[in-house]
């Protein structure tokens, strides 16, 4: 875990909203679009650990890919502060935008289609370096060699390719390219979800070392509740697109306020890292962003659903504290289960 206590934002999203069109047809017309990500709000502070968790098709990775400038949003501002500037991601010209790309780095969920067959590790991990810095040959190695140490790789086998190394060690180079600009925040998409449970804590603690010794603010995204409250300081919790609880991580899986987060945390048996990517799935169908139901969209599910969750969308409200919301209409009244409590597997 981090020193949260640095409380000055790094980054922030107001009101971030991504649509997709739908197209249909043979000549691929546009029948209508939807918000895969709609109104996420929130503020990441230097030097701390936010995850993002949800089910499948949530809105994840829609979400890490605005705020790595990857695709831009369709409403809502993303806000990087840092250097006495605040800079709006999507008002950047072609160099400041540039800049912004080398201090939020991306770390992919398959390490076997996120790095190039033909490249070589060397290549792979130099190419930002060469790309932007303009350096070649010996300094070049050497810098490759030192990202590669720091990684826990051994440095002589940068000359060999992907096909060479085993799931963990290519999550390695792709952290290890993630670092080559020495950036600020690096944003983690399910980075350990392909690989064998063993390997899974190898990387979570290999990440949890850099993050300090860098003084790096994480994004990690992730569908395992067991590693996001292993690794994380707070946690925004995705529903259809939107955020339906997020807070300090004790006090969302302690006291949870919105019911899909205890339907989650039931469908987990443990609160073990890497034992819950596969049972993460809470009963009842995922709702669709393209499908939208009314109301709440998680009211098909719920089993306290009342006539309100059909008919109204819940604006999230405080459930202990100011920092712990949820977007329930009855957040803070039910009796619901979190770690600890009476309904949890472990206790
Ligand atoms: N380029 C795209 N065009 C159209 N729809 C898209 C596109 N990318 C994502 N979507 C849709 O947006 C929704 C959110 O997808 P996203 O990949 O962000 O979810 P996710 O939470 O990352 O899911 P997973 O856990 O499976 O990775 C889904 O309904 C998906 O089908
Ligand atoms: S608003 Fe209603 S349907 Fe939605 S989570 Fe709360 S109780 Fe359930
Ligand atoms: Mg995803």
């Amino acid at each position: 875990m981090s020193n949260p206590g640095r409380d000055q934002p790094i980054l922030e999203a107001e009101n971030l909203t991504r649509a997709f069109d739908i197209r249909r047809g043979p000549l691929r017309r546009v029948v209508r679009s939807f918000n895969a990500v709609e109104d996420v709000s929130f503020s990441l502070a230097k030097g701390e650990t936010l995850g993002i968790v949800g089910e499948s098709g949530c809105g994840k990775s829609t979400f890490a890919k605005m705020l790595a400038t990857a695709i831009a949003p369709t409403g809502g501002h993303v806000r990087l502060h840092g250097g006495g500037r605040s800079l709006d991601l999507a008002q950047l010209d072609r160099a400041t935008l540039r800049q912004v790309r080398q201090r939020i780095q991306m770390v992919f969920q398959d390490p076997f289609s996120s790095l190039n067959p033909r490249m070589t590790v060397a290549d792979i991990v130099g190419e930002p370096i060469r790309i932007n810095r303009g350096t070649k040959g010996a300094a070049l190695r050497t810098e490759v060699g030192a990202l590669l140490d720091m990684v826990g790789l051994n440095p002589r086998l940068m000359d060999r390719y992907p096909h060479a190394f085993s799931g963990g060690q290519r999550q390695r180079v792709g952290l290890a390219r993630a670092l080559a600009l020495k950036p600020e925040i690096i944003i983690a998409d399910e980075p350990v979800s392909a690989l064998d449970v063993s390997v899974q804590a190898q990387i979570l603690n290999l990440l949890d070392r850099l993050k300090a010794e860098l003084d790096l603010t994480l994004i990690f995204i992730s569908h395992d509740l067991g590693v996001v409250e292993h690794i994380c300081d707070r946690v925004l919790v995705m529903y259809c697109g939107r955020v339906v609880e997020s807070g300090p991580i004790d006090a969302v899986f302690g006291t949870p306020g919105h019911p899909y987060v205890e339907t989650l945390m039931n469908a987990a048996p443990t609160l073990v890292p890497g034992t819950l990517a596969q049972h993460t799935l809470a009963p009842g169908e995922i709702a669709d962003p393209a499908n939208r139901p009314t109301g709440c969209s998680f009211h098909p599910r719920c089993r306290h659903a009342g006539p309100v969750c059909r008919s109204d969308h819940p604006a999230a409200r405080p459930v202990a504290g100011t920092s712990h919301l949820a977007a329930c209409h009855f957040a803070g009244e039910l009796a619901l289960a979190g770690v600890g409590s009476a309904a949890d597997p472990t206790s």
